[in-house]
């Protein structure tokens, strides 16, 4: 399929917000003799690459498991890294025009000059055609415990459905249609665990730094022949 036919299948079968759960840039540094570290700058370059594409075939919300809550278990060498190449791409962030930024995760438990300019580049880029979520410092439990919280804190002694979405960090944004895994590992790892209830599922066996946007499409080709019922019946 060319550009225009992904770009046409996108429409047809209404996929607005793409999840990647950007797995495998260790096991593909390791298994070519590198440091794990040179994984995540190949990984870096995927996201750009994979990111924008998606926006060229008219997705408009797109989201990026970028550093879980759990990553901070790792060697801090890597962890470290890993801030780096974030410190980074917040420099080049601004000039992807139309792209508006949101970091998803608890900012507070950032470095503080990096949780200052996701904030900075959220503000700057806001209002724009499409939106690219990158969960940074995530948890999904997380994620609802705070939402909890913050109603309670206001006062609530009962929520409901719409009070929970209403503050997570992705409220006003629609649900993950699709979330991609790559680096074949079958499982979520506590990523939008309220939001992706009823998600596509599209698993990759690639690593993340070989994710192309060859596979982008054959993701979305495969999310074009699954049939969404929701709990309901299919539509005859
Ligand atoms: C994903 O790749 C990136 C992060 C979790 C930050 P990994 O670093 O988990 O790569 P593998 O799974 O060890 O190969
Ligand atoms: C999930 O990958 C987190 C990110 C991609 C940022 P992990 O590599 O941390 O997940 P597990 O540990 O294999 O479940
Ligand atoms: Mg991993």
């Amino acid at each position: 399929m060319n550009k225009n036919e992904i770009t046409q299948l996108v429409k047809d079968c209404a996929l607005r917000h793409i999840a990647f759960i950007m797995d495998g840039n260790g096991r593909w540094a390791t298994s070519r003799l590198m440091p794990r570290e040179m994984g995540h700058a190949a990984g870096a370059k995927t996201f750009k690459k994979v990111a924008l594409y998606c926006r060229s075939i008219g997705i408009e919300h797109c989201t990026v498991y970028a550093f879980s809550t759990e990553n901070w278990n790792r060697p801090k060498a890597e962890v470290a890294a890993i801030m780096k190449l974030l410190d980074q791409y917040l420099d080049e962030g601004e000039e992807h025009e139309n792209v508006s930024y949101r970091f998803i995760g608890d900012k507070n438990g950032l470095p503080t000059e990096i949780a200052e300019r996701t904030r900075a580049l959220e503000a700057k880029t806001a209002g724009r055609d499409f939106i690219l979520n990158i969960a940074l410092n995530y948890g999904g439990r997380a994620e609802i415990v705070n939402a909890v919280n913050s109603l309670i804190a206001e006062g609530k002694t009962s929520v409901t459905d719409a009070d929970i979405a209403s503050r997570l960090y992705t409220a006003g944004c629609p649900d993950p249609d699709l979330v991609v895994r790559t680096g074949n590992e079958l499982r979520i790892s506590n990523f939008l665990m309220w939001q992706s209830a009823y998600s596509e599922l599209y698993f990759s066996d690639k690593m993340w730094p070989d994710f192309g946007t060859e596979d982008v499409d054959a993701a979305v080709v495969e999310f074009s022949r699954r049939k969404r019922r929701f709990g309901g019946l299919d539509k005859k």
